[in-house]
């Protein structure tokens, strides 16, 4: 019987996607018992921007976190997601910080890693595939992750080629992720068969949004195709941006013939338990109702709907709303410019900016964003296209070269974690606490002052008490 297996989104990028990451770890505690028998192929629950949100607006230690949800998840796969060399942000770490980073995410308890680059620029995901084998149990899994979007380059060869790469490297699974919910039902179906004619056994997945409506269709076409495991959010916390619905799928897949591995019972139990706590959000405005609808406009422009809501927000401010239609025809030309970068956070902040600007200055890159600069400057890797030469030539002068972005990230000096120390002092008591500094100073500052304060007050309690 063919097998297609389930990944569970709704504890990193359901929630990310629909209100923000801010779920707290004891809105859904109870519920981790029952999720543990329910059968999927992985519960994706860390990395992302949970860290962030975690230190930034929850006050939890996000190492904490992980450690209880392996506690109570005890027979299921916890995934994370990580963007190679930026780890949970937007600049380059070090090797060794990437290489500690994910002994301890897999020391704390993270199974799955799912790695990708923004710009599919593999060599920035190679430190972070090698700790992982480096520190691996029986459980863990490297799953090498692409970013997909669409562009005269990118064609389906292309990513057949770079699925053969990510195999060569030694990934255990590819993951193909539609970040903006653009990819057809044809497309998924070229590619797939493409790519597994020239994977064979290895596993494949699809991660997609429902933002543009196409998604059940795109994962219906998947598993006719011969998709392996498939993304999905428990019903209530499924649609618009987030991903298509557990449920729904299951029950399709029932018709199908396939075998999911997924106990009927328990996902309905599932999703019971996360309606209240999801209506609990929209109530109090962080579920905004627009984020749980259907947008097809990102498929007639060719970009993330958070890409467009981004733009007419920076027009509005500017009063510039009439440039709309402008700045949305310069996007081609500013992507082509710059090499055709995959749309997803922050290129797409960067290419839609330049359009604007662009558009709003009447001349073609009379300012370039200091974001952009960079990009030409080759810090964030290769471009999948060559830049215009023109562009080079403004941003680096006549005959400048781009850096190599790789150059830095090598050396291995440990003064990250010599500086986290100076800075936390004895607020530090482990390596997580100085790896959080590392990642986030501010907040995990101001996070580990907070907790000495926690723990002061309770000392005098227990005092008082006695
Ligand atoms: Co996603």
């Amino acid at each position: 019987m063919k097998k297609v297996q389930f990944t569970e989104t709704v504890l990193r990028d359901a929630n990310q996607s629909l209100m923000a990451t801010r779920l707290p770890y004891s809105d859904y505690e109870e519920i981790l018992p029952v999720m543990d028998k329910a059968g999927y192929y992985s519960i994706e629950c860390w990395g992302g921007a949970t860290f962030d949100s975690c230190l930034r607006y929850l006050n939890e230690d996000p190492w904490e976190r992980l450690r209880k949800l392996r506690k109570m998840l005890p027979n299921n796969k916890l995934q994370m997601l990580l963007r190679g060399q930026n780890l949970l942000g937007y600049k380059h770490y070090h090797d060794d910080v990437v290489e500690k980073f994910i002994e301890l995410s897999i020391k704390n308890g993270i199974d799955v890693i799912r790695i990708f680059d923004a710009l599919n620029d593999f060599r920035n995901i190679e430190t972070a595939l090698n700790a992982t084998m480096k520190y691996a149990n029986e459980n863990t899994v490297a799953s090498g992750c692409i970013s997909y979007t669409q562009s005269p380059v990118h064609t389906v060869d292309k990513y057949i080629e770079m699925c053969r790469e990510l195999q060569r490297m030694g990934f255990q699974t590819i993951c193909l992720k539609d970040m903006a919910g653009t990819m057809t039902p044809y497309e998924a179906e070229h590619l797939i068969k493409g790519i597994k004619d020239a994977v064979g056994d290895m596993p494949l997945i699809l991660h997609t949004h429902s933002t543009t409506g196409m998604a059940y269709m795109t994962l219906t076409k998947a598993v006719e195709s011969g998709i392996d495991v498939i993304d999905t959010a428990t019903s209530c916390f499924s649609g618009g941006t987030s991903q298509p619905s557990t449920e729904t799928m299951y029950y399709a897949l029932q018709q199908y013939g396939i075998e999911t591995g997924l106990d009927e019972d328990i996902i309905n139990q599932v999703n019971d338990f996360f309606k209240p706590v999801k209506q609990k959000y929209v109530d109090n405005g962080q579920i905004n109702p627009k984020s749980l609808a259907t947008d097809a406009q990102a498929l007639v422009y060719k970009v993330p709907g958070g890409m467009l809501s981004n733009m007419i927000a920076n027009l509005t401010d500017m009063g510039a709303m009439d440039k709309f239609d402008s700045a949305l025809k310069e996007i081609p030309q500013v992507r082509k410019d710059l090499g055709y970068p995959p749309l997803v956070t922050p290129l797409s902040q960067m290419v839609g900016n330049q359009a604007v600007t662009n558009v709003l200055m009447g001349e073609r890159y009379k300012s370039i964003s200091k974001e952009v600069k960079n990009y030409i400057k080759g810090e964030y890797g290769i471009a999948p296209a060559p830049v215009s030469e023109e562009l080079i030539t403004k941003v680096l002068g006549e005959g400048g070269q781009p850096i190599d972005c790789r150059e830095e990230d090598v050396k291995r000096t440990g003064e990250d974690f010599e500086n986290a120390k100076k800075a936390l002092g004895d607020l530090a008591r482990s390596e997580e606490d100085l790896m959080s500094y590392i990642c986030y100073p501010d907040q995990t500052l101001k996070f580990l002052k907070k907790r000495r304060e926690q723990e002061e007050n309770e000392a005098v309690y227990t005092i008082e008490e006695m």
